[in-house]
């Protein structure tokens, strides 16, 4: 992240002492969302919960003059008139002083003056906790004598009947309905306005939205979405299920249960996790692991596989699939934990280990199992199907002690269905499985806005769903399986018109150029699904045989003309990068961090001059409300419009996820 030295919470110490206390309005450096005052509790008010899900609270008491109040104290109270100190409540030992501090620039004047604010914090953290008995909980920070931080926590009751045995997540990263709208044109054929087949999104039960902006920004990143989605908190951006406190370790933020979590520990019925990025990345890492940094990836794989061992809480015995790529943190070298060879260390807790699509179809639907197909991000739809040749000169082999390329990569179809063949051969008890599975690139390939690969990952989605539905109906689970599509974030991507590609590129200046997008009338008709041949004027095209659902030809001369509400600078030609994902923006200095429009991109293009911080070289997240489709049983709760935790909640209910009586001697809290 970009702001490395600004710290998430407690900096509001800082505005009260400065006398700065003024509406939480947007700053560049101030974060006030989680902790508005001096004494911050985690996790803060508006803080809602599934009965019997697991938590830490972290107390924080920041700069009074420097020294910071040790003398704390937190207390709770639930609805029915019980309060009491939280070592009461929760019948735990109090917990240790810790004691840190950090800095932070005020503002963008303070940052170039390199004039940093200072923090002490001291804190108290209580760990593993549970809330059993649903309703209204009220606690009270007292710090400084006579000052109080208040918090309202809500924690729901369980649903008493289960209505689906399975779910199904699909994340298609950073998918916005307009993307979703975009690949429908260019991926099914119209006739006089009316489209003669739509996508399996366009045909699922129920529609709802989701409001993504993070707990303390009102943009998010893939990891506080994801936190979001699994377990039903708002988080900071970069944090991984967690609330992010202000201390310098990444790996003791307080922390709160994920659905995957929580569905081991109480159904004990298969996990699986399945994206076409590195398996560390944000959305599949963040399923069962939590640090306030998500860039830390080997210490997550090793959090992945084994759990928790700093502090306690819940049992994780580790996935039952967990298929991508990201051999980096596979192969003993610098980005494996301990620099060991991590394929070793998932075998040798029971884990087969599959490096190719050949070797996934072939393996054994019993064991649990581990597919890493590629280092990196894997192979994209387009370059897999169409533009094979690029994928020849990879050096992204996942094997070891292999530099070549890896030519066997599954798709995400192919990794989804096997998933769901193991899953379904492991729930030998029948107690129902859950999945995840994304489509990480449609983000990738916004972020360097390169449109058409982003738009093949989010068709290659839509096929994925629509062969899960056809697989679940002949394996028999179709009635029983909820099957939700969602994303965890937009960008700021739409279409506006056409462009004749052909015209721009000949046309000698960035005025005349543009007289080549075809706005309203003169935008003219999709060519994607056009057969090659049957235009009046050849041209060079490419024919993928991928069948129904996709182009028939990916590099039109009539080709769509769509725009980002926030890029660096960069040259336009409308046209499909044939030779591999695009490079927007390079570097102009070799040691600085100023990005102008990459000479070798699209170099016929017209100039359009960035939006963003001249450091960016990539597009970024935008605001947008996301769709959530979904089908089969329990569909119906996601309709409607809500905040993007309440997906969480939505599947707990779903799954019946949740307890209200505590283990042991049945005595509720
Ligand atoms: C807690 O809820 C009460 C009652 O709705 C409200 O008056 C109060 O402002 C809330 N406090 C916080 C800190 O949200
Ligand atoms: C435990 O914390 C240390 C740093 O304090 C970190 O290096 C390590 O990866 C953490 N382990 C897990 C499983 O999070
Ligand atoms: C965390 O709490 C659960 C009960 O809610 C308990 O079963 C588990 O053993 C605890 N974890 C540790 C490491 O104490
Ligand atoms: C890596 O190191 C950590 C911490 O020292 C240890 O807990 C873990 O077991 C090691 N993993 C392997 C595979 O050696
Ligand atoms: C796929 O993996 C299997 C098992 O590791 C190996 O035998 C085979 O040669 C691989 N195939 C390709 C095409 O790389
Ligand atoms: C692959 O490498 C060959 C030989 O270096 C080169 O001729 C070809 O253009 C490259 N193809 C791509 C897609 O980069
Ligand atoms: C990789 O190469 C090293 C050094 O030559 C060797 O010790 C190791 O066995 C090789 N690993 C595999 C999996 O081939
Ligand atoms: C277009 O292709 C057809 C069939 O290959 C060929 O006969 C014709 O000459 C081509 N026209 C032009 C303008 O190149
Ligand atoms: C516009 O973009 C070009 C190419 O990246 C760059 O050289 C130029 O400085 C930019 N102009 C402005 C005003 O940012
Ligand atoms: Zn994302």
């Amino acid at each position: 992240m970009m702001f490395s030295t600004a710290p998430t919470a407690a900096m509001a110490g800082l505005l009260l002492a400065l006398g700065y206390i003024s509406p939480a309005v947007a700053q560049t450096f101030q974060r006030l969302g989680t902790c508005p005052t001096l004494g911050c509790i985690f996790p803060p008010t508006q803080a809602e919960f599934i009965a019997g899900g697991h938590f830490d609270i972290r107390l924080e008491a920041t700069f009074n003059n420097g020294v910071p109040d040790e003398n704390f104290k937190l207390t709770l109270a639930n609805g029915k008139g019980y309060s009491a100190d939280v070592t009461s409540f929760f019948q735990i030992q109090d917990s240790p002083i810790e004691k840190w501090s950090f800095s932070y620039y005020e503002d963008l004047f303070a940052r170039d003056a390199r004039t940093p604010t200072v923090v002490n914090v001291a804190s108290k953290a209580y760990r593993n906790l549970t809330l059993y008995e649903p309703g209204e909980y009220q606690l009270t920070l007292n710090y400084y004598n006579n000052q109080q931080t208040l918090a309202n926590w809500t924690v729901h009751a369980p649903e008493p009947k289960r209505c689906a045995k399975n779910v199904i997540l699909f994340i298609g990263d950073g998918m916005p309905q307009s993307a979703i709208t975009a690949a429908r044109l260019i991926g099914h054929k119209q006739i006089n306005g009316k489209y003669q087949s739509t996508m399996q999104l366009d045909d699922m039960d129920h529609v709802g939205l989701q409001m993504t902006h993070s707990i303390d920004s009102f943009i998010t990143d893939s990891a506080n979405s994801a936190t979001a989605l699994y377990t039903g908190h708002k988080s900071t951006v970069n944090a991984i299920s967690v609330y992010a406190d202000s201390s310098p370790n990444p790996f003791d933020d307080p922390r709160v249960e994920t659905i995957a979590e929580l569905f081991q520990n109480q159904i004990g019925g298969p996990v699986g996790i399945v994206s076409t990025a590195f398996v560390a990345d944000a959305t599949p890492i963040t399923m069962a692991t939590h640090t306030r940094d998500r860039d830390l990836y080997a210490p997550l794989i090793q959090q992945m596989l084994n759990g928790q061992s700093n502090f306690s809480w819940v049992d994780w015995k580790g996935p039952d699939v967990f298929f991508g790529g990201g051999a980096e943190q596979f192969k003993p070298g610098s980005g494996s934990p301990n620099r060991t060879n991590y394929y070793n260390a998932f075998a040798a807790q029971g884990y087969q280990v599959v490096n190719n699509n050949t070797a996934l179809q072939a393996a054994d639907p019993s064991k649990r199992t581990l597919g890493i197909f590629s280092q990196s991000n894997m192979a994209k739809w387009l370059d897999r199907n169409v533009y094979t040749d690029n994928l020849k000169n990879g050096t992204v082999s996942p094997l070891v002690n292999n530099t070549g390329p890896a030519l066997d990569q599954p798709g995400l179809a192919e990794m989804t269905l096997k998933a769901i063949d193991i899953l379904k051969a492991r729930d030998t008890e029948n107690k129902g499985f859950f999945m995840m599975s994304e489509a990480a690139s449609i983000d990738k390939m916004f972020h360097v806005l390169d449109y058409e690969r982003a738009l093949g990952e989010l068709l290659e989605l839509d096929d994925t769903v629509r062969q899960t539905i056809q697989h679940l109906e002949k394996i028999g689970e179709l009635d029983e399986t909820l099957i939700i599509v969602t994303a965890d974030h937009g960008h700021g991507f739409d279409v506006f018109g056409s462009s004749d590609t052909k015209y721009l590129k000949v046309a000698t200046t960035d005025r005349t150029k543009r007289n080549a997008i075809g706005t309203y009338q003169n935008s003219g008709h999709s060519e994607y699904q056009v057969a090659p041949g049957s235009r009046p004027e050849n041209q060079t095209v490419v024919v993928g045989d991928q069948g129904p659902n996709f182009p028939v030809q990916w590099d039109p001369r009539y080709a769509l003309a769509a725009g980002f509400a926030a890029h660096p600078d960069v040259r336009e030609t409308y046209s499909t990068n044939t030779g591999g994902p695009r490079v927007p923006a390079t570097n102009s200095t070799p040691a600085g961090n100023d990005y102008i429009a990459n000479p070798r991109d699209q170099p016929q293009g017209f100039l359009t001059n960035g939006t963003l911080p001249v450091s960016s070289s990539q597009g970024v997240h935008s605001l947008t409300d996301i769709p959530v489709y979904t089908k089969g049983p329990g569909s119906d709760k996601f309709k409607g419009v809500y905040d993007s935790t309440q997906i969480f909640f939505r599947m707990c209910k779903v799954l019946g996820l949740g307890t209200t009586s505590r283990p042991g001697n049945g005595k509720k809290n």
